[in-house]
């Protein structure tokens, strides 16, 4: 679907982009901006900033940034398209209807053709369960003590013997061969053509956050191999961005999420009352859904199989949390093997009660720790201490250190004081008293004598888009051409000349970027750090001295392309005379 770019303009305006973003960030106005906790990476103090007189939003930390549009697409992982209806939704405004449909349908994104494809399929699905060819998969979830509530909420399905049925469906329906196999539904064979994959199986609609369904887990009936098959990843189906649940558990606020390991285990959990119960894909546990994790709760309980493999899934996870700067706790699940038998077993009041003593993620990670050695031996205990001691280590806060320290110390009976000193020369011996280093999962811009260019020419448009004014009284220093970053003269271009007719519209702006790349820079640029001032004096100074800045930059650059550029030299001349001109001239800011 096609918008025309005024219809585009007209849903942007009409959501203001503090108030959408309010909708998932927790926003504290300062200075003129809003401040947050960035929802595209991990932080615990606020960089990510929205400017609602610009109607941008830009991340210090890690450079996300854009409009309202960029917001929605990469928080909900929108299509534009997707954005466009959700805004106009959202505002009231309504979209003209699809037209020329053939040509639109054509031009459709693969995307939305998966996410339609998978939507019919899910039904298909359903609709087996519940029919005669069904009774096997049926009477398999009832005897695993589903209600029909359950299985409609979680639209649970079954893909019967005959896989052919499924390819018929899909193709009376529209969807060519291709499709069907790139969203891996369906194989084709020398044998069978085009065959469905899941077969013989009870079927679980893999859902996004917004309720779409990106893909399948199929459990077989009976011990057939593998237990569990899924949809491969796809365009619209990323494993370690998704998880099993969310779509519900984020609406839950218990205060915290359950992490678990199975659908089974979400399923039966939600059925006893805890919404709030999530599980990874098939796949270990990600620093992405972390992230995902980390805009819904501070605290995530992790309810994994009491086995062996369980335990060990488990201490990788909470290092994940840790590091995502969440508080990790471990829920107890003997005597049974996972949270789906707990159910069954001993019900929604023990289970509560199990909550309630999830033990912290540090101590459980000493416990396991412990039973690798042998307690009645000296030695052996020796290096347990001092495990216990490289793993304090790895609290870079010191207060948090000392705490746990002591907390530990008293538990396993060490003598504080040794327990302490076996910590201080760990910590000296590997640098590890220093915080730890955490990446940041954008892109570290380098800092050189170019960075100091581009921060002027960023400063500049920034000011000049504040204080539209501004522009009648420096235009004739200051041109486009100026500025050296080619994606900051595109910028330049369009701003001035929507200055030249008395509006200017940086959220407007960022749209005429498709990359994202290009709209986190031109984001950027609308959102330098202006100097916070008191005199109007000093405010001018500091104009003059951005501006001339930016002159200067633009000179030199012109300079050494001399010999390269024709229009360069012109271009050189020009600037050293606004220069000289520049230096005596005072530009007023009222
Ligand atoms: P489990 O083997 O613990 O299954 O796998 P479960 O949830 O207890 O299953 P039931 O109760 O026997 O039905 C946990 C998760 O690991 C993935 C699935 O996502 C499953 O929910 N898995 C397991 C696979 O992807 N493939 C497999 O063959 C097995
Ligand atoms: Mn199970």
């Amino acid at each position: 679907m096609y918008y025309s770019d005024e219809i585009v303009e007209e849903v942007r305006a009409r959501n203001d982009i503090v108030e959408v973003v309010s909708g998932y960030v927790r926003l504290q106005k300062k200075g003129g901006r809003h401040w947050g906790l960035c929802p595209f990476h991990n932080e615990k103090s606020a960089s990510f900033s929205v400017n609602g007189d610009l109607q941008v939003y830009h991340c210090f930390g890690c450079g996300a940034g854009g409009n309202v549009y960029t917001f929605v697409m990469n928080y909900e992982n929108y299509s534009f398209p997707e954005a466009v209806k959700m805004l106009a939704e959202r505002a009231g405004v309504a979209l003209p209807e699809e037209s020329g449909s053939e040509g639109a349908r054509q031009r459709e994104s693969r995307r939305a053709r998966l996410l339609e494809v998978n939507k019919a399929a899910a039904k298909f699905f359903y609709y087996q369960l519940r029919s005669p060819h069904g009774e096997i998969g049926y009477r398999y979830l009832k005897k695993r003590e589903l209600s029909d509530e359950t299985m409609h909420r979680f639209g649970l399905g079954f893909a019967g013997k005959n896989g052919a049925y499924l390819v018929q469906y899909l193709r009376e329906r529209g969807f060519e061969d291709e499709l069907i196999q790139e969203a891996g539904l369906a194989s084709h064979s020398e044998k069978y053509g085009l065959n469905s994959q899941f077969w013989n199986r009870v079927m679980y609609p893999i859902q996004d956050i917004n309720n779409r369904v990106i893909g399948f887990g199929g459990r077989v009936m009976g011990d057939g191999e593998p237990k569990y098959l899924n949809s491969p990843e796809t365009p619209i189906f990323d494993k370690r961005r998704n998880l099993y649940g969310l779509n519900y558990a984020r609406k839950a606020r218990s205060g915290n999420i359950i992490l678990c390991e199975g659908y089974m285990d979400v399923i039966a959990m939600h059925q006893e009352g805890f919404t709030q119960a999530v599980a990874s894909l098939g796949t270990a546990f990600t620093a992405e859904q972390a992230a995902l994790l980390r805009r819904y709760t501070e605290t995530v309980l992790l309810a994994y199989d009491s086995d062996g493999a369980g335990v060990k899934a488990a201490l990788r996870a909470i290092g994940i949390l840790r590091e995502a700067g969440l508080i990790g706790k471990v829920i107890n699940m003997q005597p049974y093997k996972d949270p789906d038998e707990f159910m069954k077993g001993l019900g929604r009041e023990a289970f509560e009660e199990r909550i309630r003593q999830a033990e912290n993620s540090f101590f459980f990670e000493v416990r396991i720790l412990q039973g690798q050695f042998d307690m009645d031996d000296p030695e052996e205990k020796t290096r347990f201490h001092r495990e216990i001691a490289k793993k304090l280590c790895e609290f870079s806060e010191d207060v948090e250190r000392d705490n746990y320290l002591q907390a530990v110390a008293e538990k396993y009976y060490i003598g504080i004081d040794n327990l302490r000193r076996l910590v201080s020369s760990y910590a000296r011996g590997t640098g590890l008293a220093k915080p730890i280093y955490r990446p940041k999962s954008g892109i570290q811009k380098k800092k050189g004598p170019e960075e100091g260019a581009r921060q002027s020419q960023r400063l500049l448009i920034t000011w000049i888009s504040t204080e539209p004014g501004l522009y009648g009284r420096i235009k004739k220093y200051i041109s486009a051409a100026d500025f050296t970053v080619e994606i900051y003269r595109r910028v330049a271009e369009r701003l001035f000349s929507e200055l030249e007719e008395g509006r200017a519209n940086p959220a407007g702006i960022i749209s005429m970027f498709e990359d994202s790349e290009e709209q986190k820079e031109a984001a950027a640029l609308f959102s330098a750090m202006l100097p916070q001032l008191d005199s109007r004096q000093e405010r001018e100074k500091a104009f003059q001295e951005i501006l001339l800045s930016v002159k200067k930059n633009s000179y030199e650059h012109y300079i050494s392309h001399m010999g390269a550029d024709m229009g360069a030299l012109a271009r050189a001349i020009e600037g050293k005379k606004a220069l000289e001109e520049l230096a005596g001239t005072h530009i007023s800011l009222d």
